[in-house]
């Protein structure tokens, strides 16, 4: 059950520097490439005559190559050459879906391509603006997008999970700090928590080389059906909140499959723009949080199936947000069933106001 009339994330640009990327997209075997004059194309990862993934051929100039018996395919799928005879059947086409790069990424559209407006492209500029920083990454979880969602929406976890990087001391758990949890349009969840006078967790230390204790607010913010914002802002006590250090951390999934999920990230900062250094230190530090996220919500997965049962079993305070977009999630699901034209332009992700006090 995946929605497809939207947007997902299906490579970072610079990927396309290789020849081709083959991945699984919503349980769909894709092969992607950037042609000569620059134009992203995605196709079934699968020839039409004996089913061998055109990943396992090679990329001829501007065509796929088949590496069973040599037929080529072009970006727009049509077949170009049956090596030993003149007449191309017209059953050899591969499918096709709509690919457009924007922010630093590869957006493909798996439901109606006639529906695919690249307007419907959420605005994650930050990525690719010279006004923020970048590191990013990629991870692969093996577990359904929703339970990583789940963990998006409720950085409680930090205490527990992060405590090594970006979460407190137990004394001073996140869950105390109750989280104001709105919805917007029916296509997003923002849960937003404010954390005062607080001592910087370990990876705000290395970042902002505070002198003592800090404020801090944390905004969850899941769009349906799977991309998520952490936005984060830390300034010493004594300073004003619009001197902040403000960070985006951009959490893009893509389900691979009902039970794993391509996750694509990117920690966007507004602050030592052109020191390197900061900029790996940052990549390492998130790498290592979400492995650390990655052992928790695979485990997660593995009792799910093990015992066909589905989370939460028990609805506590920090679930409030999960649930939320949960439902929003399966609304949308039941809307593109009713209505297979069903379509959501995204609102603004994060508005200027977010950073206000609540
Ligand atoms: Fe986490």
């Amino acid at each position: 059950m995946f929605v497809k009339n939207v947007w997902y994330i299906a490579a970072f640009d610079k990927e396309f520097e290789q020849p081709f990327v083959a991945r699984r997209l919503l349980d769909v075997p894709v092969i992607m490439f950037r042609t000569s004059d620059g134009v992203l194309a995605a196709l079934d990862d699968l020839c039409p005559h004996r089913l061998m993934p055109l990943s396992s051929g090679k990329r001829i100039d501007d065509e796929l190559q088949c590496g069973y018996h040599g037929m080529k395919f072009s970006a727009e799928g049509h077949c170009t050459c049956v090596p030993g005879q003149a007449n191309i059947p017209s059953a050899a086409t591969v499918k096709t879906y709509p690919l457009v790069s924007r922010h630093g990424f590869a957006w493909i559209w798996m439901g109606d391509p006639s529906l695919a407006s690249p307007d419907l492209i959420p605005d994650i500029h930050w990525h690719d603006s010279p006004d923020w920083a970048c590191s990013d990454g990629y991870h692969h979880f093996n577990a359904n997008y929703r339970l990583l969602n789940d963990n998006l929406l409720d950085l409680s976890h930090e205490t527990y999970v992060h405590h090594r990087t970006i979460g407190n001391h137990e004394e001073l758990s996140i869950a105390n700090y109750p989280a104001t949890v709105t919805t917007e349009a029916d296509c997003i969840v923002r849960a937003h928590r404010e954390m005062s006078n607080i001592e910087a967790p370990p990876f705000f230390a290395m970042v902002l080389q505070p002198k003592g204790l800090i404020n801090r607010w944390q905004i969850a913010v899941n769009l349906v059906p799977s991309l998520n914002i952490t936005v984060v802002g830390v300034y010493p006590v004594e300073e004003e909140r619009a001197s902040a250090f403000a960070a985006h951390v951009l959490h893009l999934l893509t389900p691979e499959s009902e039970t794993s999920t391509h996750y694509f990230w990117s920690f966007v900062r507004n602050y030592r723009l052109n020191e390197i250094e900061l900029t790996n230190g940052i990549q390492k530090a998130s790498a290592a949080t979400f492995d650390e996220d990655k052992i928790i919500i695979e485990r997660q997965q593995k009792e799910i199936d093990a015992r066909g049962k589905q989370v939460p079993g028990v609805a506590i305070r920090v679930d409030e947000a999960p649930i939320r977009a949960r439902r929003l999630l399966e609304q949308r699901l039941k809307a593109e069933q009713e209505n297979p034209a069903y379509v959501v332009a995204p609102p603004t992700l994060v508005p200027e106001h977010s950073y206000a006090v609540l």
